[in-house]
């Protein structure tokens, strides 16, 4: 079934200048953009963004590196975007992500990893409220 899901870019991939070739992986697996938008994101939608981890140690740390430097968010959608996505980008720890996917080729550490996608269609459905209020097209 075709849904929408969340990417966002996080500041490490837009400095090392990897929107083109993140986004050129989605669009080669036959998902669309259907939403995008480089930002400086508020701090207030971060910690929303990551509330589930607000208790873990390293709440502080992953909010102040979403809030270090321009983000892209992205609406992602197609059949079972949130799954593909996800496989694509690879396991939150780079040094376990499977070599083809977007952390397991260009990240190195948990902290740097890169990229944020939605881990389950409800999840998405949140994340997209958040980062597009406005709505995708
Ligand atoms: O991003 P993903 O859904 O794969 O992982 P998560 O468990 O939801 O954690 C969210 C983010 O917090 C990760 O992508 C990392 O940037 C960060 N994190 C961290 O810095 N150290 C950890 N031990 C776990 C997560
Ligand atoms: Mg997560």
């Amino acid at each position: 079934m075709s849904e929408t899901t969340l990417v966002l870019i996080k500041p490490g991939g837009v400095a090392r200048n990897l929107i083109g070739e993140i986004t050129r992986r989605i669009e080669l697996r036959g998902l669309k953009v259907t939403g995008m938008k480089l930002m400086n994101a508020p701090r207030s939608t971060v910690e929303e963004h990551y509330a589930e981890h607000r208790e873990r140690p390293f709440f502080g740390d992953v909010v102040d590196y979403l809030c270090s430097g321009p983000i892209v968010a992205m609406a992602i959608s197609g059949e079972n975007a949130t799954k593909a996505i996800r496989m694509m980008m690879g396991a939150t720890n780079p040094v376990e992500a499977e070599p083809g996917t977007v952390r397991g080729d260009m990240a190195l550490t948990i902290e740097d990893n890169l990229v944020h996608s939605s881990s389950d269609p409800e999840a998405a459905a949140r994340e997209l409220g958040l980062w597009f209020p406005e709505g995708t097209v």
